[in-house]
């Protein structure tokens, strides 16, 4: 192996996401800290934080919890105790374990479809040839700021009257037809996990026009007590008929605790002030980035039309494990910080969990999940983001085709 050529490595120092959390995040926090006596342990911020991600998104209701993937299991469980367990939700093969986790712990089976190259969501044709009399529901996943719904998708769900569930965890602001993603099914998800496009450091939200799964998600959510229902009307209904219990410890449901706290909505909701200006500048980076790779290397056809992108998306546009390994060495070389295989470790149905409940094979069927699986990376796209570096690393990724087998390129990865 040749000596690398250390002059070529001068750091681009990109890291997945930088600076998420603002100073001025910092002081809302600062300000709630230094009140006299505060409450941190949810109370009026997480409900203002939910009446405005409501406005933003333009829902009736949001319900703030710990975590994206809590926002998945509720969103679940809504589902079962509604309507009853058992049967079947449609899941892509990418996306992120407990969107499949909460289809599993709540009793359903999940049913895999490949993803669509352009969207990174289910093939809507499949999910469509895929439904029978016993889907519960389709659960999308907007993944990596792109949109997995086609009207077609949409108009048959309706006709047929299959709920849509869509996680938009990784997609805040992204559109469909003119509608933000995350107001178009009967409930939605979002993460504010530190690398998205908003963080609350660890946080949710489930989303939603049914006042039905509003408040049996509120209730979910703190240990399913019938004291968190918004309804006046609902709560005596339980007093009346279960007139021996202490109406303020009344349990409807056997659930969780997944709340966030004061501070989580705090920050969201300094964070909310900014999110549209920092989705314009993402947006453009990833016009940026894409116009500027070689598409005869990468695959550069994405739907962006709507996107909301918090992660640049590098996939080779042929299976090339050598090249695949030489831009993983490239980018580490760069300190270009990166993750293979989209955000969810690739094509679920390879992960030990669902290997055990498939089998060893079941994932081959899914090529195209497969392709992202090995060949696909992403690396950060934050709103500080220089033109000039993504200029760079455009060109150190477009100069790699034509390097030799056994250069530098070889670093182990
Ligand atoms: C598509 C998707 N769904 C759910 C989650 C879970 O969110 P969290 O990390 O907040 O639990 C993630 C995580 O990033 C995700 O990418």
């Amino acid at each position: 192996m040749k000596t690398k050529p250390v002059a070529q490595a001068a750091g681009l120092h990109w890291p997945l996401m930088k600076n998420n959390i603002a100073r001025e995040d910092l002081d809302a926090v600062c300000a709630l800290l230094t009140q006299e006596d505060p409450v941190l342990t949810q109370s009026r911020h997480v409900r203002s934080f939910e009446e405005e991600w409501s406005d933003w998104l333009g829902v009736k209701y949001s319900v703030f919890v710990n975590s994206g993937s809590s926002a998945n299991l509720v969103t679940l469980a809504a589902l079962k105790e509604l309507h009853g367990s058992g049967g079947e939700v449609i899941v892509p093969t990418i996306t992120w374990v407990s969107d499949i986790a909460a289809v599993l712990h709540c009793g359903f089976e999940p049913v895999f479809v490949d993803i669509d190259s352009r969207t990174l969501g289910m093939d809507n044709e499949q999910v469509i040839a895929k439904l029978t009399a016993r889907t519960r529901a389709v659960f999308v996943t907007h993944g990596l700021g792109y949109n997995a719904l086609t009207r077609r998708l949409q108009d048959e769900l309706g006709r047929r009257r299959i709920p849509l569930l869509e996680d938009v965890c990784e997609s805040h602001g992204a559109t469909f037809a003119g509608r933000k993603l995350g107001s178009i099914g009967l409930v939605s998800n979002f993460s504010f996990y530190y690398a998205h496009h908003l963080s609350t450091i660890e946080g949710g939200m489930v989303c939603t026009n049914d006042a039905e799964i509003y408040e049996t998600v509120r209730m979910l959510r703190s240990h399913g007590l019938v004291r968190e229902l918004d309804s006046d009307s609902r709560k005596k209904e339980y007093a009346d008929e279960y007139a021996d219990l202490n109406p303020e410890f009344t349990f409807a449901y056997p659930a969780y605790n997944v709340r966030g706290t004061e501070i989580n909505a705090v920050i969201g909701r300094s964070q909310l002030k900014r999110l549209d200006e920092n989705i314009e500048r993402r947006t453009e980076n990833l016009v940026l980035f894409l116009d500027n790779l070689d598409p005869s290397i990468y695959r550069t056809d994405f739907a962006t039309e709507g996107s909301s992108n918090y992660a640049l998306t590098l996939i080779l546009k042929n299976q090339d494990p050598i090249l695949c390994k030489r831009v993983m060495a490239t980018l580490k070389l760069h300190g270009v910080e990166f993750r293979r295989g989209t955000a969810g470790g690739g094509n679920q149905l390879r992960q030990p969990y669902l290997r055990r409940l498939h089998g060893p094979d079941e994932c081959k069927k899914y090529p195209r999940a497969d392709h992202v699986h090995f060949y696909g990376l992403y690396v950060g796209n934050y709103p500080t983001l220089e033109r000039d570096m993504i200029l760079r690393l455009c060109d150190l990724l477009n100069g790699l085709a034509a390097k030799e087998k056994g250069d530098m390129w070889m670093v182990s990865c």
